[in-house]
């Protein structure tokens, strides 16, 4: 069966995951898209073989010729669309954050809820990055004990001038907040950010930041956030356990020896270190909705969680000191610990 996928928000990561999506490997096409700029919208469907541009996301969602949703525009438009797609019963993948504010994250899961089937994932790809999922195996098949420590590191070369300071938590550190409440099947209890000298780089913007996350289990990981490296994109993980470590290995194809000097090529950005999750994390999701299932990956709970933890980094980031995190009791929907 071929999944008739209609894209809501044809921008940046849209047409990456359109690429992926329209006569995909997992049997997919794009028959509808959809976005604020007509314009942008016709001429995306104009590339495609079977899609048609709608005038809105609503039309989309509820056009018979759209089976499933995918949902890449801005970040606040995320909640009305993914609330219509859970009324009209249509599988949905959103690009994080699910929605801007914890409230609308509750509100999403509270519909998901009432309509008693999950059916809404959330874009957050690391779960999907091989280099990720072997680290998380190594964790859990006891390679190196019981956690104890963390060490990560996000590192942006540069931002687009619209970058805010609130952004190093809620859009890039919620990549951090997910990836630690999966890897370590782990609620975050409580988190304080540290703001060090400031880079010269940056204008504006505190950076880097320091953000220092307590599990619920007592695991403490420290997460350096520095969004205007030069040198590239890099992300980085440490795990330090009872009996062991296990890092993200360097992502070089290749060392080069030369000059009495090792070198290797650093990723430019995102995009070209996180390739395959995005591969992996939409083809997964086409075999799970062909095949009728509930949704698998990260879910509307998962993007509730990650919302409340970034809104008490912001706390903490604007007032200082330790914010405690606790999260309402998990609906049974969502009984699973954090999975992909
Ligand atoms: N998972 C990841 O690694 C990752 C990477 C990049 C972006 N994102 C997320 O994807 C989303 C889009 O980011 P982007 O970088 O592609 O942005 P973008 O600005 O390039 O594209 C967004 C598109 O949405 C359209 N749009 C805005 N409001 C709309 C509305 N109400 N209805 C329909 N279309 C509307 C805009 O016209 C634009 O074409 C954001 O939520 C962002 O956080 C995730």
């Amino acid at each position: 069966m071929t999944l008739d996928v209609g894209v809501i928000g044809v921008g940046m990561i849209g047409q990456e995951h359109i690429r992926r999506l329209d006569g995909g490997p997992g049997g997919s096409r794009v028959v509808a898209v959809a976005d604020a700029d007509a314009q942008r919208a016709a001429t995306v469907a104009g590339q495609l073989s079977a899609a048609k541009a709608l005038a809105s996301g609503d039309e989309l969602i509820a056009s018979d010729a759209v089976d499933a949703v995918v949902v890449t525009s801005w970040g606040p438009t995320h909640e009305p669309y993914v609330l219509a797609c859970i009324a009209a019963g249509k599988p949905v993948f959103c690009e994080k954050p699910l929605a801007t504010t914890q409230d609308a994250c509750r509100r999403i899961v509270d519909a998901e809820v009432a309509a008693g089937r999950r059916g809404v994932q959330v874009g957050f790809n690391r779960r999907y990055d091989p280099a990720h999922r072997a680290l998380k195996q190594a964790v859990d098949g006891g390679a190196i004990g019981a956690p104890l420590l963390v060490h990560c590191a996000h590192r942006n070369a540069s931002v687009p001038g619209h970058y805010t300071r609130d952004m190093s938590i809620a859009d890039t550190a919620i990549h951090e907040i997910d990836q630690l409440r999966w890897l370590l099947g782990q609620e975050i209890a409580a988190v304080q950010v540290h703001t060090p000298r400031k880079s010269s780089r940056g204008g504006e913007l505190q950076d880097p930041l320091l953000v220092l996350f307590e599990m619920a289990d007592g695991v403490l990981v420290d997460v350096e956030v520095s969004v205007n490296v030069h040198y590239g994109y890099e992300i980085r993980c440490e795990v330090s356990g009872e009996t062991g470590t296990v890092e993200l290995a360097d992502t070089a194809p290749v060392r080069v020896r030369s000059a009495g000097v090792v070198a290797g090529l650093v990723p430019a950005d995102w995009r070209e270190r996180f390739t395959l999750s995005y591969d992996i994390e939409l083809r997964e999701w086409v075999d799970t909705v062909v095949a009728g299932r509930p949704t698998q990956g990260p879910s509307a709970w998962d993007g509730y969680a990650a919302q409340v933890v970034s809104d008490a980094a912001l706390q903490s980031l604007h007032a200082g000191g330790r914010v405690s995190i606790e999260l309402p009791p998990r609906p049974g929907l969502y009984a699973a610990p954090p999975a992909s």
